[in-house]
């Protein structure tokens, strides 16, 4: 960092509390508010300190708006055998309010040099006026202390040398690692931002409204390429050889999204059909997984452009998959990056799971051109817009290009999925506030990604397609190359502009009465603003609860809490001031026809037209809401699931499946009665059914098979094996079928083997004995190949052998395979040398070690080893991975969710109080208590009926 001179320093500061006293308006036009100079008289200590011992100027996380940036000039020039880069920007500003100091993001970067240009300086090729640098590390900001004020609504260019060393994590500019088939280790530098890492890399004005225009150019040696946003324009030639490569200005975006790679790796490339070049990239040995993800991605923009009815911006789009990476992939615009099992697929060791996987998340981050890159949130706060709309995109575009993975199925259970989180009083609102760098990764969790794509699927039931479309097409256009918040997106969702109206930037409804938000429903005007309101604002999910009374059905909504019952002294309190606007959906026993119903209030009643025998709610489970059925609700479901289960939809069998076990959860229903709905699965062809019945079967086994309460384990077991006996002896060892034929195949055989019947484990045996002597070579079908291999890897020589081709494979399909089955083995000292390696990081990557954690914990063998590991190497985790990181979180929730006993918990909770007490804090924390205390208290419950109910049926 620049030495700052005090005495200048000093001087900038009179001048900037003195001009603050005589000209208000720049402390006022700010906007946050400024300390003003009495403040500052009075308590100089109030101010933050920099790193040389001067007062930093700006004491907000938040950056001030009185200087924006327009466009970055960003040249950078990583060595990669020396691990650190050399760096230059020039940024052109605009001074919105004349100001003698500019607060840019910046960490971990040695700043050389800042000088200062106005416009008039280039025009007349005067010197630039040197900047004094200060630094503040704990809000990763810098300051840039000008000699004489800035002047309002002048245009101005900072220009700051810089270096840095590349990151050793998944943030900022980072190296990357990987080993060729040679057994070479090579080297490449990739960039990761999101949310707030291009700070790591350039200082900058790093928060998504603060959006510009980038000119970047990379310098590299011959042996390697670099890939940016935007195409290159051309390569120059330097002395010694080093090439330098200049991209194409980007389009106006956010810094989050800026991105570079310099690696040697090998490409395949398609164009769309409105001439957008798509290309994979891969490590030269990988080369040959890219195909599907190029037929993929050709086939998915092609598929946004028209949906959106927008042209993807950029000429060009690069998709690569880097070795070392933090999450599954990332949205860079032009640029995006992912992890190398999201983006490649080996036909020989990817399952029909690994295809549906790399295709949602090829069809999530293109997804996110539109919405995130050419429209963003404008704060972190509402990350939702980005993240819950790509994986609702992901649904509508993945059916429309590949209706045979059937994703409308898959979708069902991202709901599913966070309805778990979203039922603890632990949850939060879907835009929920965020300040600090953690805290804004914290809002990457379900909430955001999938209650996001949840409430819109039912937005989009309740509109019609062709109305959401509409929608959206309205949001996408009007605020291109900006940023929006919610209310915004609600507006577009309720009138029909037309194309005109998006460029007169008014609002376009044809009624003057109603609000720009509101639409007609059956004759009644709703506010779509009002009802979204309830769903984005509000945290948790309704409970229905429905009371037949001959052809009336009486409807009351409460607040849906798993582990709180109606009876215990808090729930009460839980429940005020909970109100949604649930748009109900509804079919009777007697007719085909979906009704429609909006529960505004707490209670209501609706009359049927015509007798039946049940009533169905939540039709195909677009509503994000629970159902009870008072009464003889359920059994009159499970006398129908019974008689003819076809009657029913396979979405409603499997809905009503999930939504029994979970008011078992509540208190609500009695287990026998959720146990006795599943009894019909037997007969089930819906794959997706099935696997949600067995998948709580599962559930319950695993649960108390970790707390060694073997008279039921046992019997379960044998209830599991007979009763699935059927379906099991139909599987075949093969890839045939459908991907839900694959999925349920998957499932029942490594069922039928963790519960060791023999003819799964003998069948397992000899095709891993077979695969060991073909030393690797032959071709097991890649739907059994997980189950193979965990049952290989029960022996030692197994275990070795597994864990040599882990290291020599080439897919990380297989590796990922491979180490979920070397995770199963029952050796605690096998176990353990998984942890070293992982911590190591070099045969096992530290980008799985909370996978490999996640899996460990999952056994009864592994458990109390994986969760001590993490509480003894806490330190050692932490550094690995940032705090709010999802390695973090998943490594917390894997080792310790879990748990289901009191001593558990005691012991999770004092860990997590040594930590708040080092200021260390996560929303995860409370997540994982209350998860645990519903364990508890689930199996305090239930363990004596599940005990009865399997008496009475081995
Ligand atoms: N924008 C995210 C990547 C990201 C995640 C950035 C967390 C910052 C914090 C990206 O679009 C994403 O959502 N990736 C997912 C994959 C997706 C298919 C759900 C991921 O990484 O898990
Ligand atoms: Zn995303």
């Amino acid at each position: 960092m620049v030495n700052s001179h005090r005495k200048l320093i000093f001087n900038v500061y009179v001048g900037f509390y003195c001009t603050a006293i005589i000209l208000p308006k720049i402390c006022i036009c700010s906007r946050f508010s400024m300390p003003s100079s009495d403040q500052f008289n009075q308590d100089p200590g109030a101010f933050p300190e920099a790193t040389n011992g001067e007062p930093f100027p700006w004491h907000e996380l938040r950056l001030p708006n009185t200087v924006i940036p327009l466009h970055y000039d960003l040249f950078v020039h990583p060595n990669l055998t020396s691990l650190d880069f050399a760096a230059s920007e020039t940024i052109e500003v605009l001074v919105r309010d004349a100001t003698q100091f500019i607060i840019l993001h910046s960490r971990d970067h040695e700043i050389m040099n800042a000088t200062l240009h106005s416009e008039e300086d280039l025009r007349y090729r005067k010197p630039g006026r040197q900047l004094d640098v200060l630094s503040y590390p704990a809000h990763e900001q810098i300051a840039l202390l000008v000699p004489e004020e800035l002047t309002a609504d002048l245009k101005y260019y900072v220009a700051i040398d810089f270096q840095g060393k590349l990151a050793d994590g998944f943030e900022g500019f980072y190296k990357s690692t990987y080993r060729t088939l040679g057994g070479e280790i090579r080297t490449i530098a990739v960039t990761d931002f999101e949310p707030t890492e291009a700070r790591m890399a350039f200082p900058c004005f790093d928060e998504p409204l603060f959006k510009a225009n980038f000119s970047i150019k990379i310098r590299r040696e011959s042996r390697h390429i670099a890939l940016s946003n935007m195409p290159k324009v051309k390569t120059i030639e330097l002395e010694g050889g080093l090439l330098e490569d200049h991209f194409e200005t980007t389009v106006r975006m956010s810094t989050y999204l800026v991105a570079y790679v310099v690696c040697d790796f090998k490409w395949v490339s398609g164009t769309t059909s409105s001439g957008v070049k798509v290309s994979i990239y891969a490590s030269p040995d990988k080369w040959s997984q890219t195909h599907y993800a190029l037929e993929a991605s050709v086939k998915l923009l092609d598929f946004y452009e028209s949906y959106f009815d927008i042209y993807y911006p950029l000429p060009k789009l690069d998709l690569v998959a880097i070795p070392d990476f933090g999450s599954g992939a990332m949205e860079n615009w032009g640029l995006i990056t992912y992890r190398e099992t999201s983006l490649l697929f080996d036909p020989k060791t990817s399952s029909a799971f690994d295809k549906l996987w790399v295709t949602r998340v090829i069809a999530h981050e293109l997804a996110h051109q539109w919405f995130g890159n050419l429209v963003t949130m404008e704060w972190w706060n509402d990350i939702w817009l980005n993240e819950g709309f790509a994986n609702y995109m992901e649904l509508i575009s993945v059916n429309a290009t590949y209706p045979e993975l059937q994703f409308d199925d898959y979708f069902l259970e991202v709901c599913f999925e966070v309805i778990k989180r979203d039922s603890l009083n632990s949850s939060h609102p879907i835009s929920n506030q965020a300040k600090t760098p953690t805290e804004i990764q914290e809002m990457f969790d379900t909430i955001s990604y999938n209650k996001g794509a949840c409430i819109v699927d039912m937005l989009k039931d309740f509109l019609s397609e062709e109305k959401f479309r509409k929608g959206i097409i309205h949001y996408l256009k009007k605020f291109s190359y900006g940023n929006a918040k919610n209310d915004d997106l609600w507006n577009s969702m309720s009138n029909g502009c037309l194309e005109g109206d998006f460029t007169s930037g008014g609002f376009c409804y044809s009624d003057s009465k109603r609000t720009h938000s509101t639409l007609t429903f059956q004759g009644e005007d709703v506010e779509v603003k009002e009802m979204m309101a309830t769903w984005t604002l509000q945290k948790g999910i309704p409970l229905v609860v429905v009371e037949r009374e001959g052809r009336a059905l009486r409807l009351r909504q409460e607040r849906f809490l798993s582990g709180v019952f109606k009876e215990d002294p808090g729930w009460r309190a839980l429940q005020e001031r909970y109100l949604w606007h649930i748009p109900l959906t509804y079919t009777t026993s007697s007719s085909n026809v979906i009704h429609r119903h909006i529960l505004k209030s707490k209670t209501d009643v609706l009359h049927l037209p015509e007798d039946t025998s049940w009533v169905k709610f939540n039709v195909n489970s677009n509503g994000y809401y629970i159902v009870h059925y008072e009464g003889q609700g359920w059994d009159q479901f499970i006398q129908q699931l019974n008689q003819n289960h076809t009657l029913l939809r396979p979405k409603d069998r499997t809905s009503l499946i999930h939504d029994a076990f979970q008011l078992v959860s509540a208190g609500r229903l009695t287990l026998d009665k959720a146990l006795d709905l599943t009894r019909y699965l037997q007969h089930e062809t819906s794959s997706l059914a099935l696997l949600k019945g067995l998948g709580y079967l599962e559930m319950f086994y695993h649960m108390i098979d970790r707390r060694n309460i073997s008279d039921v384990t046992e019997n379960l077991k044998h209830y599991l094996l007979r009763y699935f006996k059927p379906v099991i002896d139909t599987q075949s060892w093969s890839d045939e079928g459908s991907v839900w034929d694959s999925m349920l195949r998957s499932a029942l055989l490594k069922l039928a083997c963790d519960l060791n019947h023999a003819p799964c484990i003998q069948k397992a045996t000899d095709l891993f004995s077979q695969w060991m002597e073909s030393s690797g070579k032959l071709n097991i079908p890649t739907d059994v190949l997980k189950i193979v291999y965990s049952v290989g890897a029960q022996t030692t020589p197994g275990w070795n052998y597994l864990l040599e081709q882990y290291e020599l494979s080439m897919s990380g399909a297989e590796k990922n395979k491979i180490l979920y089955a070397l995770s199963t083995s029952k050796h605690q000292e096998k176990l353990m040398k998984l942890i070293e390696l992982g911590m190591e990081g070099k045969i096992i990557k530290t980008q799985d070690l909370a996978s490999l954690l996640h899996a460990i914990a999952r056994s009864p063998e592994g458990q109390k080893l994986a969760w001590n590991f993490v509480r003894e190497n806490w330190t050692h985790i932490l550094k690995k991975f940032g705090l709010g990181s999802f390695d973090v979180r998943i490594i917390i929730s894997g080792t310790t969710s879990h748990f289901s006993s009191k001593d558990e918990l005691q012991e999770v909770k004092l860990f997590f109080d040594s930590l708040k007490a080092q200021g260390l804090h996560l929303d995860i924390f409370q997540t994982v208590l209350e998860t645990i205390s519903k364990n508890i208290k689930w199996l305090e419950k239930n363990l004596p009926t599940l005990r009865t109910w399997l008496l009475a049926r081995t």
